[in-house]
């Protein structure tokens, strides 16, 4: 007879594998769908994030920034020569980060009691009672059945017309994070979040590193000051960002990959390089799903359309993660499946889309959360700004990280937080405070007003709130 669960997950990303175990936790017999295969051919949990996104590139940065840094120690009197870098080390460090967290999701999946299912999952049909799925590709195939399912298959590279993607000279995430050796001339498709973090991985760790990007304007999202900043800091670090470019033909021979393009001058040109990244943007995974067979509706970008708290338009059926809309980020991903479940179990979860943080980890990083200056005055909301740099902060001197600033945008009439904008090598640990603040609803003079500690960083989220008033007291 077929398994039959409360909640059924179908993909353990940090999606899935949270939404599963709070499901768990919550009392739901409860099973996670999830096929994924490592480089080694093994099954794994933790989706996209723990596999080949966040978590290993997080420990290239890393590993490439410690190879930097000690280059570069002379001013804290600090002379060091012949340094060098073992890939090969670097990459199986990686590995071990890895395995570690995708292990940890399987002990965390046997402590909640959640089944993993392996395979991949989908649908076969409505009941009376929920819906009914099939598990296949791994082993024989099986049919389950349930009450409440959760749908979090994240997502995968969007795919560059005409360009075969091999892992080889060509890469997508996957390739780009176990280079073997650093490539001479690296080659990147798309300005954005990956092209700068693997970008930057590569370029300190010795290649000439060509991003090639479509939009006429460097990293669009972000508030105007934060996009000038990154700019000047990047193209000083080395990396070759042409702008406005339009991709032609891709071709990739024994001796490298050429991109064909041409500029933002309309002017034809070539990039010989030895590997080639492609890195604009994915797409939502929902291929073989078998939407069909329920009537689940997609957008018409491919997403499956869910309202603010990620339901469906059918019964007890929920999507959560990067295959339905919003910022494609593993905190967000986390948070929906906690919703999700918590409204399986009858609560009353709501999430604040305003007020998810953005983090990109190259160096400086660059992290916010809200409103631009240039989004809120598009939006006919009036606004004053505070900026306070850090080359004037005691703890960025003593850390010989003086680059970059905060700048704070507030309501005028209301002094409401409506966003905050860091440029900082460790900007991912100062914008939480940005992102409570705005939770709560606070305003600017509620950060100025709040004993920050001495010597902090965080010292300059606090001028920058005294800078929306005219007031700081270090500058
Ligand atoms: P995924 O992590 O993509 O997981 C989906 C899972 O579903 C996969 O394991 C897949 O095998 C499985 N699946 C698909 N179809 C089926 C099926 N039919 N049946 C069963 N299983 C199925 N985000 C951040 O917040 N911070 C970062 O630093 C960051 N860095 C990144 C770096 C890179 C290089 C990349 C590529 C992404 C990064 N992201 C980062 C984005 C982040 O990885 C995603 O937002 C996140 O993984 C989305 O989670 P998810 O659970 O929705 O989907
Ligand atoms: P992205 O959306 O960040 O950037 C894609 C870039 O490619 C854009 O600048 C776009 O204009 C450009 N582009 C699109 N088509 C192009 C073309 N034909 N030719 C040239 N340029 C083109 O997407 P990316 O970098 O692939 O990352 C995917 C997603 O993964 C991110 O949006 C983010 O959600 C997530 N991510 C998050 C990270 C983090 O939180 N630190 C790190 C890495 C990825």
């Amino acid at each position: 007879m077929a398994q039959a669960f409360d909640v059924v997950v179908i993909g353990a990303g940090p999606g899935g594998y949270i939404a599963a175990i709070r499901a768990a936790q919550l009392g739901f017999r409860t099973a996670a769908i999830e096929g994924w295969r490592n480089a080694k051919g093994e099954l794994a949990l933790g989706g996209t994030c723990l596999n080949v996104g966040c978590i290993p590139s997080k420990a290239l940065l890393a590993s490439s920034e410690e190879y930097e840094k000690a280059q570069h120690l002379d001013a804290h009197g600090i002379s060091v020569s012949g340094v060098k870098i073992d890939i090969a080390k670097m990459q199986s460090r990686k590995d071990a980060i890895v395995a570690k967290m995708t292990r940890g999701v399987e002990y965390l999946f046997k402590k909640n009691k959640v089944a993993w299912l392996q395979g991949f999952g989908r649908f076969t049909g409505r009941s009376a009672d929920g819906y009914t799925l099939e598990v296949a590709g791994v082993g024989e195939a099986q049919s389950i059945s349930a009450k409440h399912v959760i749908v979090a298959t994240g997502s995968s590279v969007r795919p560059l017309p005409g360009v075969t993607i091999d892992n080889e000279a060509i890469c997508d995430n996957v390739g780009a994070l176990a280079f073997p050796a650093v490539p001479k001339r690296l080659g990147v498709i798309g300005a954005g979040v990956i092209g700068l973090e693997l970008g930057s991985v590569w370029r300190r760790l010795g290649s000439e590193v060509t991003i090639l990007e479509a939009l006429p304007n460097f990293l669009g999202a972000c508030d105007d000051a934060v996009s000038k900043e990154a700019w000047k800091q990047f193209t000083k670090q080395g990396l070759d960002i042409k702008l406005g470019v339009k991709i032609g033909k891709v071709s990739a021979k024994k001796s490298g990959v050429t991109v064909e393009y041409t500029d933002d001058k309309g002017a034809a040109q070539k990039l010989e390089c030895d590997k080639l990244v492609v890195s604009i943007g994915r797409v939502p995974n929902t291929e073989g799903l078998g939407c069909d067979a329920i009537g689940l509706a997609l957008d018409p970008r491919g997403f499956i359309e869910v309202d603010e708290h990620c339901r469906t338009a059918l019964p007890n059926l929920y999507a959560i993660g990067d295959v339905v809309r919003g910022p494609m980020l593993a905190h967000k991903a986390e948070d929906e499946g906690v919703m999700a479940a918590e409204l399986i179990a009858g609560q009353k979860p709501h999430i604040d889309y305003a007020c998810i943080p953005w983090v990109i980890y190259t160096n400086p990083e660059i992290a916010w959360v809200g409103m631009s200056e240039q989004q809120a005055k598009a939006k006919g909301v009036v606004v004053k700004t505070g900026q306070f740099p850090f080359s004037v902060n005691g703890r960025a001197l003593g850390l010989d990280e003086p680059v970059g600033f905060v700048k704070v945008v507030a309501d005028a009439a209301t002094d409401r937080v409506l966003g905050v904008h860091i440029v900082h090598a460790r900007a991912s640990d100062i914008i939480q405070e940005a992102v409570t603040t705005m939770e709560f609803a606070g305003a600017s003079e509620d950060i100025a007003r709040i004993v920050h500690g001495h010597p902090t960083l965080s010292e300059v989220v606090k001028e920058a709130a005294l800078a929306v008033d005219k007031r700081s007291l270090n500058m």
